[in-house]
């Protein structure tokens, strides 16, 4: 089965490539790099030739508020058009759980609209609702800083390992589409707050975190189980502790940095994110 994953030099997109292909599909990368462009069209038509399934892994490069929201509505309704006249079968696309509920964030705008297209087109679909990636902690500590010190609401958190990320979306990939949102999450909930000071510990990142009951998440005022999916989630298996373990193994340089430097990982580029 041909399947195309769009942005699969991403951290999510990259592992989904692999996994695909370790079972036998033929998995085709996608990206800006390959010259495939969804927000110009570059490169669609070709790429879509013969796919079965289209995967939407894409990121926005900015996440100010109307570059983000411009980059998911032209990129999704650009794909969805070509997909259409390819013949795809179904379309799968990564969002996040709560995001309805969190249209005062920018970002999350966004997403509500990239849904919003795909749930109006004639493809067939299945939108991944994923809770934040254990990747992500260190993001999401840089774009919640306040004064010197992250802020973050003591509620609950259910994050995962950015591989069972890849691996569910590989399920949905090779599964029907379900025309609707599959939740998916880490094995362990924890308190947001609590779960990024560990990590800031574990990267020797002096920041201080503070528990605050009014600090947002990515702009958004957030409920206690806003972040945490729904009882009939699929859980991911690896747990934080082996997450650390195994991230540490692969990064030298996780060991003591001065402030502010940042790990060379995918958590690079990662302050820019708010998902
Ligand atoms: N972070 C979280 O905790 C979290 C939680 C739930 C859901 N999500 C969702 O997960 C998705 C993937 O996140 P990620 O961290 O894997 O992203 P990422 O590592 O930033 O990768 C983004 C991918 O999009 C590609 N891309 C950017 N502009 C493009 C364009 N114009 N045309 C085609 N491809 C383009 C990039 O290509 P280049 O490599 O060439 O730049 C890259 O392959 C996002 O949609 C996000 O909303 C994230």
């Amino acid at each position: 089965m041909k399947i195309v994953v769009i942005g699969g030099t991403g951290l999510i997109g990259s592992k989904l490539v692999n996994k695909l292909r370790e079972h036998g599909h033929e998995a085709i990368a996608a990206s800006p790099n390959s010259g495939v462009n969804t927000l110009t069209g570059e490169g669609l038509a070709e790429v879509l030739k013969g796919a079965s399934v289209v995967v939407d892994v894409t990121n926005s490069p900015s996440w100010e508020d109307a570059a983000v929201l411009k980059f998911f509505e032209t990129s999704t309704r650009n794909l969805l058009t070509f997909e259409a006249v390819a013949g795809v079968g179904h379309h799968i696309a990564l969002s996040v759980v709560g995001t309805e509920q969190m249209s005062e964030s920018g970002y999350l705008r966004a997403k509500i609209a990239q849904e919003k297209l795909i749930k109006e087109s004639s493809i067939p679909y299945s939108i991944v609702h994923a809770t934040q990636f254990f990747e992500f902690l260190k993001g999401l500590a840089d774009i919640s800083v306040v004064g010197g010190k992250v802020h973050l609401p003591h509620v609950l958190f259910q994050p995962m390992a950015a591989d069972d990320v890849a691996s569910a979306l590989g399920r949905v990939a090779v599964g029907q589409p379900v025309n609707g949102i599959v939740e998916i999450g880490g094995p362990e909930q924890f308190r947001l707050d609590e779960l990024v000071r560990r990590r800031l510990a574990a990267l020797k990142d002096p920041r201080e975190v503070v528990g605050d009951p009014n600090a947002l998440y990515s702009g958004a005022k957030i409920g206690e189980r806003t972040l945490v999916p729904g009882k009939n989630a699929r859980l991911g298996e690896t747990t934080f502790e082996v997450w650390l373990t195994q991230s540490a193994a692969q990064i030298p340089s996780a060991h003591p940095q001065p402030p502010g430097v940042a790990v060379v990982t995918k958590e690079k580029d990662s302050h820019k994110k708010a998902s």
